[in-house]
């Protein structure tokens, strides 16, 4: 059954809707809640197991998540099939971000589908879903998983940022070309922020070995000031102020 102009333009306007919200504010959630892994293992299972023991958890799960990316996902293949890549009436980088847009979109069909089967659905699969801290970490000993996600981060931070920039054309938000020009470098800054913060995380499961960076963190003082001090046996670090690495938290 083809489609009417009308009903193929709602259907656009409901998919460009659908990354937004709830899909892009769950991707945001999903980022910041990991982070989470950057203060241990409790501390993130803690999250995880309050996050599932929600009430309602299947009709959040299933009405916020799964049936928009799946609408999202099914509507998205569908733009990708007719896009034409290399259109003459745009320029360089807009040709490049244009199909950055679509292939990051079908790198995420893979993403998703592997990274749900491993976390969400793992116990089907027959994985010890119980420490989801441990089973992360355990998966990201393997380097090809570890690029797997590098790649899947960075398709999703794109794709959401650069995304939120064609939102804002889609719905009229921005109209003249001297905003557009500007609002485009902020969703490649939003881009970067999303990706920096999914990759921090991921090196809060120690992956090949590697650590986090704990930048900006109330335990970032508290790793970088106490530990050298404590490990050479020397007194605390203390401020110009005479507080103690510990105590010299200002708030
Ligand atoms: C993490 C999951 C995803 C998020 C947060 C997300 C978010 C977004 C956003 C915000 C847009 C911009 C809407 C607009 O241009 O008006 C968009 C566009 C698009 N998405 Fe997704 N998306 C996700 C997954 C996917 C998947 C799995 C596909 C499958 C191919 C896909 C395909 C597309 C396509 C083709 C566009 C361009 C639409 C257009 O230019 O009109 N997306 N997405």
């Amino acid at each position: 059954m083809a489609l009417t102009e009308r009903q193929y333009f709602a259907l656009r306007r409901l998919h460009s809707l659908s990354g937004v919200f709830p899909i892009g504010v769950f991707l945001a959630e999903h980022f910041f809640t990991n982070s989470f892994a950057l203060h241990g293992a409790e501390s993130y299972n803690a999250k995880v197991e309050f996050l599932t023991s929600l009430p309602y958890l299947y009709l959040i799960e299933g009405l916020g998540i799964f049936l928009p990316i799946l609408f999202h996902l099914v509507v998205g293949v569908i733009i990708f099939r007719e896009a034409r890549f290399n259109n003459r009436s745009l320029n360089y980088r807009q040709n490049a971000m244009f199909a950055l847009q679509r292939i990051s979109g079908v790198v995420l069909i893979f993403f998703i589908a592997y990274h749900l089967a491993a976390t969400r659905f793992g116990a089907y699969f027959g994985y010890d879903t119980s420490d989801l801290f441990a089973l992360m970490s355990d998966k990201l000993q393997n380097p090809f998983v570890v690029a797997f996600y590098v790649i899947g981060v960075c398709s999703a931070s794109y794709h959401l940022g650069n995304g939120l920039w064609g939102f804002a054309i889609h719905w009229g938000l921005l109209t003249g070309r001297r905003a557009q020009q500007r609002w485009s470098w902020a969703a490649l800054a939003l881009a970067v922020a999303l990706a920096v913060t999914g990759l921090n995380s991921l090196l809060a499961f120690r992956p090949l070995g590697l650590e986090p960076i704990l930048l900006f963190d109330k335990s970032a003082s508290h790793v970088h000031a106490v530990a050298p001090a404590a490990e050479a046996g020397l007194p605390e670090m203390q401020d110009a102020h005479g507080h103690g690495a510990e105590g010299g938290e200002h708030r």
